[in-house]
């Protein structure tokens, strides 16, 4: 495991499978972590285990999609933490189904906030503490949906594509300062995320949730989804020495969805 002990992180969405996989993972590397997630009592549980742990934690109740909430977050983590170098953006919601025709303004308005304004806030508000850090890196978590769409998942492909063109544009723009920004496009990981996905499409297909989880992981060229873990990893390095070179780029960690060309 790469040694974070120098590591102040902000992870939003900290309470998700994939959040908090990511924050167990940076506190048990010896990174001080600050958490936001809107979710407060689940929240003040991953907080109270990982201080009990012996990690530094501080902890915020946040809508991610508020300036002045992610403002304040910010501020009051570079505070509690000392200073802050790492940022990972984890929030996304896929209750967005729907085409072109039927999506309404205010979902399409809502998944623009919640999934890619956040990440645009989070780092507007993050970077002048990880420039006065001394520089640092961004790691925005983004999906194989940002390269390729699935039907009646517009609005969450829109944001999750666009997230991709903002972790680049976060690379050029602040490598003069020493901040790397990367993205990391899964594809289906274990958490109640893809539960919810394969209720929402079990319930468009006539289709049991069973059915339909079997036939999505059977899709996968490796035969099953990817584990909350194997993000946290990915994304560790990222934030690492290690990978000090390494910005603008995107990686995919899909058990090899995206290579495969459909056959029927
Ligand atoms: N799980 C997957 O299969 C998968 C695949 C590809 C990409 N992703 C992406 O990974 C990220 C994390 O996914 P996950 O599976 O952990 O999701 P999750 O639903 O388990 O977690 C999301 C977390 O974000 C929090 N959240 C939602 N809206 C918020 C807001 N406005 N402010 C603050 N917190 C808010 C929720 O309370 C929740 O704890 C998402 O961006 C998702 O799009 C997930």
């Amino acid at each position: 495991m790469h040694d974070h002990s120098g590591s102040r992180v902000l992870v939003t969405g900290a309470c998700g499978g994939i959040g908090e996989a990511i924050a167990r993972r940076f506190a048990a590397a010896g990174a001080a972590v600050a958490l936001a997630d809107i979710r407060g009592p689940e929240l003040a549980t991953l907080a109270a285990e990982l201080s009990a742990s012996g990690a530094t934690v501080h902890h915020q109740v946040v809508d991610v999609g508020e300036e002045a909430a992610v403002q304040a977050f910010c501020a009051s983590a570079a505070s509690e933490l000392g200073s802050v170098n790492q940022l990972v953006n984890t929030v996304g919601s896929v209750d967005n189904m729907g085409d072109v025709a039927e999506l309404p303004l205010a979902v399409w308005e809502r998944t623009l906030r919640v999934n890619l304004t956040s990440a645009y806030l989070m780092a507007h508000h993050a970077t002048p503490f990880m420039i006065a850090a001394g520089g640092g890196s961004i790691v925005n978590i983004s999906s194989i949906s940002g390269l390729a769409n699935q039907a009646r998942m517009m609005a969450y492909s829109v944001t999750k594509a666009a997230m991709l063109a903002l972790t680049r544009s976060e690379a050029i723009d602040l490598a003069r300062h020493g901040i790397r920004a990367n993205a990391v496009c899964p594809g289906s990981v274990e958490t109640s995320l893809v539960d919810e996905a394969i209720q929402l499409m079990a319930a468009e297909t006539d289709r049991s949730p069973e059915e339909t989880r079997r036939d999505w992981e059977s899709e996968y060229p490796t035969g099953r989804f990817t584990q909350p873990n194997e993000i946290a990893d990915l994304v560790l390095f990222l934030c690492s020495p290690q990978a000090s070179n390494i910005t603008g780029a995107s990686f995919v960690i899909d058990g090899g969805l995206t290579s495969l060309l459909a056959e029927r």
